[in-house]
């Protein structure tokens, strides 16, 4: 008698550590995966929402203009990293664009350090409009 409950004291021991292990798990792996493409991958999280902020402000849109929902439709979130909506891709292509006018054509632009000072940016054009090719 006193046997059997001994093994039956173990196995639920057992039982709740493999439980408590896989609880654990999703702790183990705190690093979010990034998926930069243009911007530096070491950019700072401030350095980040600043630009976020002005390419929002400079289309006149939301986050999610660019931003697929998260898979998870029970959270509200956005999912960053997600390349599910073209218009991320095609403000990644924006983006290189724009620095290759600026270097290209406004490379006389330099401030007292000599560093080139971006005379085009994403407002030079958008002007708070995702279409700024379009006739108003
Ligand atoms: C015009 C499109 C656009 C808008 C609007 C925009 N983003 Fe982004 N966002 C991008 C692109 C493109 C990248 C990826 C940059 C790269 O590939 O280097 C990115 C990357 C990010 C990342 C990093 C994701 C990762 O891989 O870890 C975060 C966080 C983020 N954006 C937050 C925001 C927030 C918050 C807003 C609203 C204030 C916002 N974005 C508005 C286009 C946009
Ligand atoms: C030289 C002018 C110019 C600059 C600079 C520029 N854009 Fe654009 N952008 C355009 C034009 C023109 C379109 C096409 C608009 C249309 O479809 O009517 C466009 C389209 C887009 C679109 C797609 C909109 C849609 O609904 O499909 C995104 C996103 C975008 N630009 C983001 C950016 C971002 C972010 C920057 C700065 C990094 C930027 N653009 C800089 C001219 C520019």
């Amino acid at each position: 008698m006193l046997h059997y409950k001994k093994i039956a004291v173990v196995g639920a021991l057992f039982g709740f550590m493999i439980i408590g292990m896989a609880a654990v798990r999703p702790q183990d792996d705190p690093k979010p995966k990034h998926n930069f493409k243009v911007l530096p991958r070491d950019i700072s999280h401030d350095d980040l929402e600043k630009i976020m902020d002005g390419w929002k402000a400079a289309l006149g849109v939301k986050c999610n203009f660019c931003h697929a929902p998260s898979a998870d439709s029970t959270s509200h979130r956005l999912d960053f990293a997600s390349d599910a909506k073209p218009e991320k891709t095609i403000a990644r292509h924006m983006y290189k664009m724009t620095g290759k006018i600026n270097k290209k054509y406004f490379s006389f632009n330099k401030d007292e350090q000599g560093k080139t000072i971006p005379a085009v940016s994403c407002v030079t054009c958008h002007r708070g409009s995702p279409h700024p090719g379009e006739v108003r």
